[in-house]
């Protein structure tokens, strides 16, 4: 009830600020924490195992910036990375966030390590949501995208054993597909491996611009400008005529293709940012997905950050997009727009039938 009433507030203040009273202060309520930025992959699309990341935020430093997270009541702490299971002390961590914190507990995770004792360990430290990364509908591609020989076969077992236990534990499973030039022709493929597994899918898009996510010549995955992204995206809609379930919005899918002429797509702001505050694995806080933090929990209070003149207006800059764009949760950012809801009605009716530009 509490997550209800916070949640409806958030969003009725950002509704205010979009449309009525710019400056108006709307903080975040769900913390993005980046356990570790190091990695057990090799994922051509990402920076995180290129480099060894040192002096991470240590077992007791994690435990107090749950602690303050939590009396600032935010409702939901994501626990992510890099790969946030490399962490000995990761379960111990989400435990203290059980204990100390009324939040729901997600993770993000590649699963190669996600065994059944772990995931069992999970579960009973709290965790009920999970995100999974499939990069490819089959091992070859799965396995091509993320450097390693033989992480499709580990991820799709371990993520099978999640779906066992879903009913049991309430649990809210989701599987995330990166969409880039190597793999968009198996959009159509992974929709039917969700639909199989049951686990609503959803389709992040390539960027060069997140902090985990820079150089290491990554712009060249994104390079989709050509005729065969729209095909896949238009047999993709087919495909989710006939089968809408798991599947991301009409909306939703049409934004893939204005992602990749245009990550900032200044016309829809970005609720993403303003929703989430992300506390960096080094201890740094603030920013967003692309924009650097400013702030450190080594030096203070996260109440102190939020308070401050700098942290409210660089919210407003990111909400809208005064950025370098991303495209990062763009399923989110459309959520309240008018123009998304008018689309998804238009394709409901029939009336729009192929992917149609939203706001390139
Ligand atoms: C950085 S990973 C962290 C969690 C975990 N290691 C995993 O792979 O699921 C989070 C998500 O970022 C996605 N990702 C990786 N490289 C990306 C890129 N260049 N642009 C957009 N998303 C990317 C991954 O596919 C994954 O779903
Ligand atoms: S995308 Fe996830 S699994 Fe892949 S290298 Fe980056 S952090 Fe690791
Ligand atoms: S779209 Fe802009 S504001 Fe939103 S996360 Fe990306 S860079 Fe940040």
């Amino acid at each position: 009830m509490r997550h209800a009433t916070r949640l409806t507030g958030f969003f009725s203040s950002l509704l205010i600020k979009r449309w009525l009273w710019e400056g108006l202060d709307v903080r975040p309520v769900v913390a993005e924490l980046f356990l570790t930025d190091n990695c057990n992959l090799k994922c051509v699309t990402c920076a995180c195992w290129r480099s060894h990341t040192p002096e991470e935020l240590t077992t007791e430093e994690w435990k107090e910036v749950v602690n303050q997270l939590g009396e600032l009541g935010f409702v939901k702490l994501n626990f992510t990375g890099g790969e946030a299971l490399l962490r000995r002390d990761a379960t111990e961590i989400i435990r203290h966030a059980h204990e100390q914190t009324d939040a729901t507990l997600h993770l993000n995770t590649n699963a190669i390590l996600l065994t059944a004792a772990k995931t069992k360990e999970l579960i009973e430290a709290g965790v009920r949501s999970f995100n999974v990364s499939f990069d490819g509908a089959t091992a070859e591609m799965h396995d091509h995208v993320r450097g390693q020989k033989g992480a499709f076969a580990k991820t799709l077992e371990h993520f099978g054993e999640l779906v066992q236990l879903r009913e049991r534990h309430g649990l809210r499973l989701r599987m995330c597909f990166t969409v880039m030039r190597e793999n968009m022709s198996e959009m159509v493929e992974m929709a039917k491996l969700a639909q199989r597994m049951r686990a609503p899918l959803f389709f992040n898009v390539l960027t060069d611009h997140t902090f985990l996510f820079r150089g290491h010549d990554i712009v060249k995955l994104g390079e989709v400008r050509d005729e065969g992204l729209e095909g896949a995206l238009n047999a993709l809609l087919e495909h989710k005529k006939k089968h809408p379930e798991y599947l991301p919005r009409y909306s939703v899918i049409c934004y893939i293709g204005d992602h990749f002429k245009d990550q900032l797509q200044k016309k829809l702001p970005c609720t993403e940012a303003n929703l989430k505050l992300m506390v960096h694995s080094q201890g740094q806080v603030g920013g967003c997905w692309a924009h650097d933090p400013e702030f450190s929990v080594r030096e203070q209070r996260i109440e102190a950050m939020l308070e401050t003149e700098k942290f409210k207006t660089t919210q407003t800059d990111l909400f809208f997009k005064r950025c370098k764009g991303c495209g990062s949760n763009h399923a989110l950012n459309m959520r309240l727009e008018p123009r998304p809801m008018m689309y998804d009605a238009l394709w409901k009716a029939g009336i729009f039938k192929k992917r149609k530009k939203l706001f390139a």
